[in-house]
């Protein structure tokens, strides 16, 4: 039985269709799941699946077709759209695969960025963005801009600004897709840490060893849960490195980058 205190997020049969051109296409097909307040979660599944369909979906970021969904114990439609902005600005971190930093802008400011769009008052900003900074272990890079950073440390730049507003979740998706083995262990670890200090973590990813990491793995196949499960937490990083892509996608991204 989970406790209603602790209950963050709650999906109640969410479907999600796409309608474009006439066409319609059914992505997400009665999807429930709760997630309770300090779980470290993956949701893995083959490429197409409807991972990201439903991380927008729980974020804020797009419309369920149809179903109930609950963050914080409140339902969508309880809210207005300005609180959902709130919520999605001060409540909810979000990494993407592909870091989505501001090139010519510095670490610190973009880090700053979410802060802009707060109610927290501007004398705090730097003081924000300096401790995601140090959590994300880049405060050697302060004046740097995102152009002159690695891969690892543009992600790394990323999840501070998901941090920077202390929100109660972070969404991660595919964070350590572009990445190689030995810099995604790293990601993951920091996200681990942020775990252990009471953030939320729901963590798209196609591989299983990173899938593995988390304590609570949600397998989706073509638009439904195929399974949930709680798995013991391994804490071996060293999994990671042996990592092999359950997608094909992966592969084509890797080849790209060479
Ligand atoms: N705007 C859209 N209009 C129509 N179909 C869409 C749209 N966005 C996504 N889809 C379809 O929804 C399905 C699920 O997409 P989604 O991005 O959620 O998959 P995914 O599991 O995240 O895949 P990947 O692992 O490749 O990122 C895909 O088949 C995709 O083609
Ligand atoms: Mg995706």
């Amino acid at each position: 039985m989970r406790n209603k205190k602790l209950l963050l997020i709650d999906a109640k049969g969410i479907s999600k269709t796409y309608f474009t051109d006439g066409i319609s296409t059914p992505v997400l097909k009665d999807v429930s799941f709760k997630i309770e307040k300090g779980e470290f979660i993956a949701i893995t599944g083959p490429s197409g699946s409807g991972k990201s369909t439903l991380l927008h979906i729980i974020g804020f970021l797009d419309d369920q077709t149809k179903g109930i969904y609950c963050f914080d114990s409140k339902c969508l439609g309880d809210y207005t759209e300005d609180e959902i902005a709130e919520v999605r600005n001060s409540e909810m971190g979000f990494v993407f695969q592909a870091f989505n930093l501001l090139s010519r802008t510095s670490v610190l400011d973009n880090v700053k960025l979410p802060l802009l769009y707060s109610k927290i008052p501007e004398k705090e900003w730097e003081n924000l963005a300096m401790s995601a900074i140090k959590e994300v272990g880049l405060e050697h890079r302060l004046d740097h801009t995102s152009s002159q950073l690695s891969g690892g440390e543009k992600q790394r730049v990323a999840i501070a600004r998901a941090l920077v507003s202390q929100p109660k979740v972070i969404f991660a998706d595919e964070p350590t897709g572009n990445l190689d083995s030995k810099t995604g262990k790293k990601i993951l670890k920091t996200l681990r840490d942020l775990n252990k200090k009471g953030h939320t973590i729901v963590l798209i990813t196609h591989d299983q060893s990173i899938a593995k990491s988390a304590d609570r793995i949600i397998h989706m196949i073509d638009g439904k849960i195929d399974s949930d499960k709680i798995i013991k937490k391994t804490k071996n990083e060293s999994a990671i490195s042996k990592s092999r892509p359950l997608s094909p996608k992966r592969d084509e991204v890797k080849k790209k980058r060479k």
